[in-house]
């Protein structure tokens, strides 16, 4: 039976970290909604014309558009044995819809991380990423430098940093996580799959914690 991980957590706690670890450490897909978004926007889609309206002030893409593109991913050939989600869900309307269509491919949610840190971690970290621009690789300026400053490591493309890391953006994502994709936290604990990491640590260590609680 396939298995489905959903990585939960406020914007900068490093959910996207883990799960590109993870899913090479327990052979998932990974699935990043965010990633999903910036792929249409870059693509100049419709989709990401819409997306960057809302992206680029912190609020979160409307239901519909982003569980239809989350349904279509998660129907590719390689999530059949399950994935790791990234930024899904973030409303109670899209863990609902989630549970449907993954109940159509024979699964359902097996666990949730969740991934804590406090407000000024989150600007911390947000405030000195840099991503690439050929495959989202993440860097950070004090914590995981690249080895050349605005180079990507793996694929030696430009670094660049996100539009909606600016603090002020940064600031009204953390706003919307309390409002709107913290009810999740209760709704998962309840259902028994919420397992809370400590993200205020090493990268190796939270890596560590995640491995040892989905061991369980
Ligand atoms: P999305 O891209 O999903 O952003 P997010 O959830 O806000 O999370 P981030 O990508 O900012 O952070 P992360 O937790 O992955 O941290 P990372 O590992 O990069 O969403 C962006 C936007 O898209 C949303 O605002 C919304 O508009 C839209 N959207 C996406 N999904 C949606 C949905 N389901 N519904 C509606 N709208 C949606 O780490 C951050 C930094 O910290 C990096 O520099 C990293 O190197 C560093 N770092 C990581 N771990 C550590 C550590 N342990 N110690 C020190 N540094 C660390």
């Amino acid at each position: 039976m396939a298995t489905y991980i959903v990585l939960l957590g406020p914007p900068g706690v490093g959910k996207g970290t883990q799960a590109v670890i993870l899913a090479q450490a327990i052979k998932l897909a990974h699935i990043s909604s965010g990633d999903l978004f910036r792929g249409n926007i870059k693509n100049q889609t419709e989709l990401g014309k819409l997306a960057k309206s809302y992206m680029d002030k912190g609020e979160l893409v409307p239901d519909d558009v982003t569980i239809a593109m989350v349904r279509d991913r998660i129907s590719q050939p390689d999530c059949k044995g399950g994935a790791i989600l990234d930024g899904f869900p973030r409303t109670p309307k899209q863990a609902e819809s989630l549970e449907k269509m993954l109940a159509e491919f024979g699964g359902c949610v097996d666990s949730v991380p969740y991934i804590t840190a406090d407000e000024a971690v989150l600007i911390e970290r947000t405030s000195g990423r840099w991503s690439c621009r050929a495959q989202g690789h993440v860097y950070h300026q004090k914590f995981n430098p690249p080895k050349q400053a605005g180079v990507c490591d793996v694929d030696g493309s430009e670094l660049y940093q996100r539009d909606d890391d600016k603090v002020e953006t940064v600031t009204n994502r953390i706003h919307v996580y309390f409002e709107q994709t913290m009810p999740l936290v209760d709704y998962y604990r309840k259902l028994g799959k919420l397992i809370e990491i400590n993200g205020v640590q090493p990268v190796e260590q939270v890596t560590n914690d995640l491995l040892a609680a989905l061991r369980k």
